[in-house]
């Protein structure tokens, strides 16, 4: 098959599942396009795609499951027996239901799934836990997983004769909970409204950017990681409290998972 574009769309508040798809789109040569998810002006953005664009989907495991908001986002994405890869990314605890729910939910939206990976980068909220990662090793088996991906795509006849993989999830998913930790500004703010701005579901006002509505925010670390005078974080005992129940289970090093 003729691959036309190659396509990225992903959710990635604090860049990590961006930079996996940097890598895994690497060695194509021809044209691309992007959607971020992240960005609150998607939120009703509906896009459609032909039989000939192998479109790439990344998005970051929160809880083991698809993080609603991109969930609610990709419904606005119409595939056309339109070639995909997807992949997560996870923090080296565990992806659960993650990659399965993200293979569903971009099947009924008309796409193909032919690849699919799950890829431990460094924790979002704890970035002790797996510190660094991708590293240059990790790197290096994304971009061939990528080129192989792509490979698959330009050898067979049409999408459908190339899918069938499957990938570890169960069904019903886990039940969906997000990490109560809601960041907000110390005294360092000085109103610059970065976070205001930056924050995917809005739950940050520019009359108050101190403060964040907890029932939208949705523990991204986005606004903690944009802010330009490191004013916004969160409560450290729940902080230290999270981190010290995911020790063990973190501590232990995971490897990424490739499904071609
Ligand atoms: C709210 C939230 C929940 C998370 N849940 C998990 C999880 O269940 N398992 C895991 O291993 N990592 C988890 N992580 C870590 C992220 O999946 C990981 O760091 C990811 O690469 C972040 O992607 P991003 O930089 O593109 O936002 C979670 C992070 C956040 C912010």
């Amino acid at each position: 098959m003729k691959i036309k574009r190659v396509n990225t769309v992903a959710f990635s508040p604090t860049g990590r599942t961006k930079k996996v798809m940097g890598y895994m789109i690497k060695s194509w040569q021809g044209s691309t396009s992007g959607i971020d998810l992240t960005e609150y002006k998607e939120e009703d953005r509906k896009r459609s795609f032909t039989e000939d664009e192998l479109t790439f989907f990344g998005v970051p495991s929160y809880g083991g499951r698809v993080p609603d908001t991109a969930a609610k986002r990709l419904k606005n994405l119409k595939g056309n027996q339109t070639p995909a890869v997807v992949f997560v990314t996870y923090g080296n605890r565990a992806y659960e239901d993650t990659l399965l729910e993200l293979k569903n939910l971009v099947e009924e939206q008309g796409f193909v799934v032919i690849a699919a990976a799950a890829v431990v980068t460094e924790h979002s909220i704890f970035p002790s836990f797996a510190a660094g990662r991708p590293d240059s090793k990790d790197r290096a088996r994304i971009q061939e997983f990528g080129k192989n991906a792509i490979a698959k795509a330009e050898k067979c006849e049409n999408a459908k004769s190339a899918a069938g993989i499957s990938v570890k999830g169960n069904r019903p998913y886990k039940e969906y909970h997000t990490i109560p930790l809601t960041p907000k500004a110390d005294k360092k703010c000085n109103g610059c409204l970065t976070c205001v701005r930056k924050c995917p579901v809005h739950a940050i006002s520019e009359e108050s950017p101190r403060k964040t509505d907890k029932d939208r925010c949705i523990s991204c670390m986005r606004c903690v990681q944009n802010c330009p005078q490191k004013a916004r974080k969160v409560s450290q005992l729940p902080l230290k409290l999270a981190q010290r129940k995911l020790k063990k289970v973190c501590a232990v090093k995971k490897e990424s998972e490739w499904y071609l």
